[in-house]
């Protein structure tokens, strides 16, 4: 959607965003067993960059163009709309969802794994305590436990539900997932 895209350009002008790597990327990512990841929706590329560190081949997708100048030159970066784009199958031995949710998306996600690839999932959750940030679209918010029923045909190596800061140091509550595929 271009309205969005705009907004999220303005956004990454705008916004001193954090650059620290997500703690579960950073504690997980050496589960995958060979180097090809996928970042979808990476932003910035905190954590696509991390992963280029770390020796992985990283595809970054995202629709902001604005955003995809911070990525590494090393990431194959993809500068296209999710909704319309499909990944390649069977490609992935690590896949992160970070701060981002598009449902349509997991049955994807799930093709573009190789077998006992990981994916690290974490994004936003319905909150039922007052104080805590939740979008005005609902549709960008996990219900209780569904991240989990999302990948129970997988492995599940961690999941929580927890309190945290968002990207812009609000409260909010997060699910947060890491499955291996079996
Ligand atoms: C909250 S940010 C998260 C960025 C990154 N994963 C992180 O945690 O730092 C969400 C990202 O999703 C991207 N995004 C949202 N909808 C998208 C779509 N339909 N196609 C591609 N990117 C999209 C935005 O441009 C933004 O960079």
């Amino acid at each position: 959607m271009l309205k969005d895209k705009t907004r999220w350009n303005e956004k990454y002008k705008e916004l001193a965003l954090p650059t620290y790597v997500t703690k579960e990327v950073e504690k997980y990512h050496a589960f995958a067993i060979g180097k090809e990841a996928l970042d979808i929706a990476c932003g910035k590329g905190r954590n696509s960059n991390y992963l280029l560190e770390q020796g992985f081949n990283v595809d970054a997708i995202d629709y902001s163009d604005e955003a995809l100048k911070s990525v590494d030159d090393r990431a194959n970066k993809i500068d296209a709309d999710l909704d319309d784009f499909t990944f390649e199958q069977n490609r992935y031995h690590l896949i992160l969802n970070i701060n981002f949710l598009n449902r349509n998306k997991i049955p994807q996600i799930k093709e573009a794994l190789k077998k006992s690839g990981i994916i690290i999932f974490r994004t936003m959750l319905e909150a039922d305590k007052e104080g805590f940030r939740v979008p005005s679209n609902r549709d960008y918010l996990l219900r209780k436990n569904e991240l989990l029923h999302l990948f129970i045909d997988h492995d599940i190596i961690y999941y929580e539900e927890y309190e945290d800061l968002s990207l812009q140091n609000e409260k909010v509550m997060v699910a947060s997932l890491v499955a291996r595929k079996r």
